[in-house]
């Protein structure tokens, strides 16, 4: 038991919550998991602007334990289920829980099937209510505490949820370049150790694939168990740990952006030496990457991409004077490779 064990003293009554969480990038990426979501390796994200879940809850008291869900005013049955496991599955914490219907209503900024991970912003709203919800019932707790249990219970939803309650650079899981880092929770990296230049960037997504991955997440994250070259991929997050803190520290684009790419394209190519291999990235993505290598060849400019586990492509590129040059090659060049010329344009200025 730890510090987020819930208190037994509690009194409940019928309420309505709300919470909104964005949604978050990795840049050194959580892939990989042992028991109780704990991560094999340590990441780190942008918290996006833009991109968010809104998410109101009722929660009525001393009836019969259940929840409905509604995703942009539609019944979602199957998100209700996922919700009643996670719940149950968190009642040390929140012991009070179990002991009510819930109506959840969320609505997202983004398309929904976009590609830019729900799970995260929505885990991390409804994680915000059931503490707004706790402090109802049980009393006040150290607005420190709160949050850091906000970040527990979200990791207890979807484990890269749990960067999402922290505004800038946020890392997840335990490593030594990080002062108070966890695998039970996320931390803000520290703003004083991060060079200007990487406080104000902007994160345009190419919807290159709308629509179901077939392979989720989840499943991803198994697959990991064994894959022959795990061990190594997780030693190698820790390593880029260390190169990306002084990178951070001294603004060395170049270098940032070597790592970015490496860790998006070993991501992938986990997924295409898992056994089953797989393969989530489309022929769209891989134009769009060749376009980006020539653009930053020909012009110098600081364009570069991510991926997270789907198809789409994360455009990355600094929020200085040279983006308006960025921005016309992306519309002209890249938006053809997307479905319906899909992108969504977020950005990070902290
Ligand atoms: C590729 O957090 O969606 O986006 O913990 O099983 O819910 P679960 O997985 P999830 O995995 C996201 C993996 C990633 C990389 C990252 O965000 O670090």
């Amino acid at each position: 038991m730890n510090e987020f064990q819930g208190n037994p003293n509690f009194n409940i009554s019928n309420q309505t919550v709300s919470a909104s969480c964005p949604s978050n990038i990795a840049l050194i990426k959580y892939w990989g998991k042992y028991e109780n979501q704990i991560p094999a390796n340590p990441s780190i994200s942008y918290t996006l602007n833009h991109c968010k879940t809104n998410t109101f809850m009722e929660f009525f008291a001393d009836e019969e334990f259940s929840v409905q869900t509604y995703l942009a005013g539609n019944e979602e049955k199957k998100f209700a289920e996922k919700i009643e496991k996670y719940f149950k599955n968190i009642e040390d914490f929140l012991p009070w829980i179990l002991k009510g219907k819930y109506i959840i209503r969320t609505e997202n900024t983004f398309p929904h099937s976009s590609g830019i991970a729900s799970s995260a912003s929505g885990f991390g709203a409804i994680a915000k209510c059931l503490m707004d919800l706790d402090e109802q019932f049980s009393g006040k707790i150290a607005d420190d505490l709160k949050a850091k249990k906000e970040s527990f219970l979200a990791r207890l939803g979807s484990g890269s949820a749990c960067r999402s309650l922290y505004n800038g650079l946020v890392v997840w899981g335990k490593t030594d370049e990080v002062e108070g880092s966890s695998d039970l929770y996320a931390v803000q990296y520290p703003n004083e150790e991060i060079h200007p230049i990487f406080k104000n960037f902007n994160d345009w997504v190419l919807l290159i694939h709308e629509g179901e991955k077939s392979v989720s997440s989840t499943v991803g994250h198994g697959l990991m168990k064994t894959n022959p070259y795990a061990e190594r991929r997780f030693q190698e997050a820790h390593e880029n740990f260390t190169i990306l803190k002084e990178i951070l520290k001294t603004g060395d684009l170049q270098n940032f952006i070597k790592l970015v790419e490496h860790e998006a394209l070993t991501l992938h190519a986990m997924m295409m030496m898992s056994e089953p291999a797989f393969i989530l990235m489309k022929t769209g993505t891989l134009e769009v990457i060749n376009k980006i290598w020539n653009f930053r060849k020909e012009t110098g400019l600081a364009l570069f991409f991510t991926l997270d586990a789907g198809a789409n492509v994360h455009l990355l590129f600094p929020g200085d004077s040279d983006s308006d040059k960025i921005k016309e090659f992306i519309v002209k060049e890249l938006l053809q490779h997307t479905q319906n010329n899909g992108v969504v344009k977020d950005e990070m200025n902290f």
